[in-house]
């Protein structure tokens, strides 16, 4: 089968298109055919060797895929051949076939293509983690989310509005905010053009704001934490502007607030059953066309390696797709 294959730690054009045997599913994982793979930001990190997993060489990119099962391991009797399934690999889902444990994977709703259902998992399972069960957003609550246009943050626009919160929506640029406020956004803020300490005091008025969804990191955590209500929460999502900033306790301390951790593969692991069951309702939510769970643009698995570097020079709105 063909596979793009991470065979030392690189860029994206150290990826080569290679052929290599199938994969034999081992007891507990099915092997699927991947319709469509879903890239990520950190696909760009892991192929670096700059992310937390490190698999053996050699590996493929894409953490996540929606196709159909053709073989299973010993002891799987929920899953069968011909089966639509989508679900997290971590890593190795950009390639014609992979093997996946059966605890990473749910049934496909019948009324979702495969490059939507490819690109629903990370994003939206992540966002979805850290609104409902590590902030528990609340209607009546004022939600930031940095990076708005991007995979995760615009799957917490959309999820913000559902849960009745009132969205506002930073991003470099006009047009990724343009973007935002259609999917969702109530206001918005360019945080290139204007000093986002200054905007959300203005945004959030005497009250301040009550959720961060911080996907970005660097100079923006800090005013976004100063931003924060009393008994505010800011979600540690990730570092998509490569500086891990530092911040001073005395906030935390003056405004009761929490810094909360999202570690969504960690979530995956020890919460199984509520994974799958977000999972199904994302999946669901998606068919009905509450969330669009947008694909900018789908490449040829040969492509990988563009995608990957339009994901690293942060052109991407919404998520970007391979299809083997
Ligand atoms: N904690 C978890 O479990 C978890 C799960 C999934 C993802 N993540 C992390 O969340 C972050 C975003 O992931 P994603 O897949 O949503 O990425 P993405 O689609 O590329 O979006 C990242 C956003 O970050 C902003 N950004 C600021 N500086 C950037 C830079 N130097 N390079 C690239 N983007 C930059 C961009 O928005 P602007 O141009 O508008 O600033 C971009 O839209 C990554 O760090 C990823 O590892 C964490």
């Amino acid at each position: 089968m063909k596979a793009i294959l991470c065979q030392r730690y690189g860029t994206p054009d150290d990826l080569v298109l290679a052929d290599i045997p199938d994969p034999v599913a081992g007891p507990g994982e099915v092997v699927a055919k991947v319709a469509a793979a879903g890239l990520n930001f950190f696909d760009t990190l892991i192929i670096a060797g700059k992310y937390q997993t490190k698999p053996p060489f050699p590996f493929s990119p894409g953490g996540e895929f929606a196709g159909t099962v053709e073989s299973v391991g010993a002891g799987v009797t929920a899953f069968k051949p011909g089966d639509r399934v989508m679900g997290y690999t971590n890593f190795n889902a950009a390639r014609e076939r992979t093997a996946v444990p059966v605890d990473q994977i749910v049934k496909l709703a019948a009324d979702l293509d495969f490059d939507r259902a490819a690109a629903l998992t990370v994003t939206y399972g992540t966002a979805y983690y850290a609104l409902e069960h590590r902030a528990q957003l609340r209607a009546t609550e004022t939600l930031v989310v940095l990076g708005a246009s991007g995979g995760v943050g615009l799957a917490a626009v959309e999820l913000g509005k559902i849960m009745g919160a009132r969205v506002i929506a930073c991003a470099s640029s006009d047009d990724k905010l343009a973007f935002a406020r259609a999917h969702g956004a109530h206001d918005v803020v360019n945080y290139e053009k204007e000093n986002l300490r200054d905007a959300l005091k203005r945004l959030g008025g005497e009250h301040g704001i009550d959720v961060v969804f911080d996907p970005v990191g660097g100079r923006y955590s800090e005013p976004a934490v100063r931003s924060l209500a009393w008994e505010g929460r800011h979600l540690v999502v990730g570092f998509a502007a490569g500086d891990i900033p530092k911040l001073p306790l005395n906030l935390v301390l003056l405004k009761g607030c929490a810094v909360l951790g999202v570690f969504w593969g960690q979530w995956v692991r020890h919460e199984k059953g509520q994974y799958k069951a977000a999972l199904d309702r994302l999946a669901h939510w998606c068919a009905e066309g509450k969330l669009s769970c947008h694909v900018q643009k789908v490449y040829p698995l040969a492509e990988t390696p563009m995608a990957l570097k339009a994901l690293a020079q942060r052109k991407v709105m919404g998520k970007l797709v391979v299809r083997p």
